[in-house]
């Protein structure tokens, strides 16, 4: 069954997805060669419980950690470690859900360690591009398909391959609800999209082949040819004016602003951290 929220649930939602962009961005501050991904998962993982929330991806389906962090080849659903170290030069994606009062939020992002090849930071670009197009694609009125649709158009320009064994998904009171929203059309199928209806965007683009295996960990998601990978998340609400991106402050009991985003909006660690009482 898929559930379109009403505001109240809406406002939960973007609570919890407020406090995953907060504590995505502390995620981010902490990424630098040296690092271990264990040490990442510290951060997502008090930084959630600071701010009054739930981690969503701890124990989900045994899942043993906080965050997801997925490094070059890995696609999704790393799993931090102290044994993982971060290099200069590595593509990084941070994956992290919360729960406020039984409501979800996920989002995620790719970002560099240090300086990045230049064809990493095509494939991060192009990645958000398509992010950005598969938000504005959720149309009251429209399909699901059209989502995809959106995310193909932007990734075929460069070639990239497009992950289809893992797919978007409404979310709610549970992490995963229907519907299954691929990355991939074609435009004009699949189910309504309705209002209150609210998902998570999340395209995974591979600079080579869109092939991926699940490890003999049996999480993490690596691409079959070795090539490197890069995800970003949105989760999304299709109002009657347009898709609100949550956790940026657009969906309030006052307003909600559609549109996506700009790069520059997300938050920083500072920003926040200069406005807090120490
Ligand atoms: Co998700």
């Amino acid at each position: 069954m898929i559930t379109c929220k009403s505001r109240a649930e809406v406002l939960l939602m973007e609570r919890a997805t407020r406090i995953v962009q907060e504590v995505l961005a502390e995620c981010v501050a902490a990424v630098r060669p040296g690092a271990t991904t264990e040490e990442i998962d510290r951060v997502a993982d008090e930084g959630i419980k600071a701010r009054g929330g739930k981690p969503a991806f701890l124990g989900y389906r045994g899942y043993p950690k906080s965050i997801c962090v997925s490094i070059n080849d890995e696609v999704v659903h790393g799993i931090p470690s102290s044994k993982r170290k971060l290099r200069e030069g590595d593509l990084v994606g941070l994956d992290l859900g919360a729960i406020v009062d039984g409501y979800y939020g996920d989002a995620a992002r790719t970002v560099g360690a240090g300086k990045i090849a230049p064809e990493l930071q095509q494939l991060l670009t192009t990645t958000w591009e398509a992010l950005v197009a598969g938000v504005e694609a959720v149309n009251v009125g429209g399909k699901i398909g059209d989502i995809g649709a959106a995310v193909e158009a932007v990734a075929g320009r460069q070639g990239y391959g497009i992950v289809r064994e893992f797919v978007g998904h409404g979310i709610g009171t549970s992490l995963h609800e229907k519907p299954e929203v691929p990355n991939y059309g074609p435009a004009g199928r699949r189910e309504a999209i309705r209002e209150g209806m609210t998902l998570a965007i999340e395209p995974m683009l591979n600079l080579g082949r869109h092939e991926v295996r699940v490890g003999s960990d049996g999480w993490t998601v690596r691409t079959v040819d070795g090539k490197p990978s890069a995800h970003f998340e949105h989760t999304v609400v299709a109002t009657a004016a347009g898709p609100v991106v949550l956790g940026f402050g657009r969906y309030s009991a006052e307003k909600s602003l559609p549109g996506v985003p700009a790069f520059s909006e997300y938050p920083s660690a500072a920003s926040f951290r200069r406005g807090a009482v120490a």
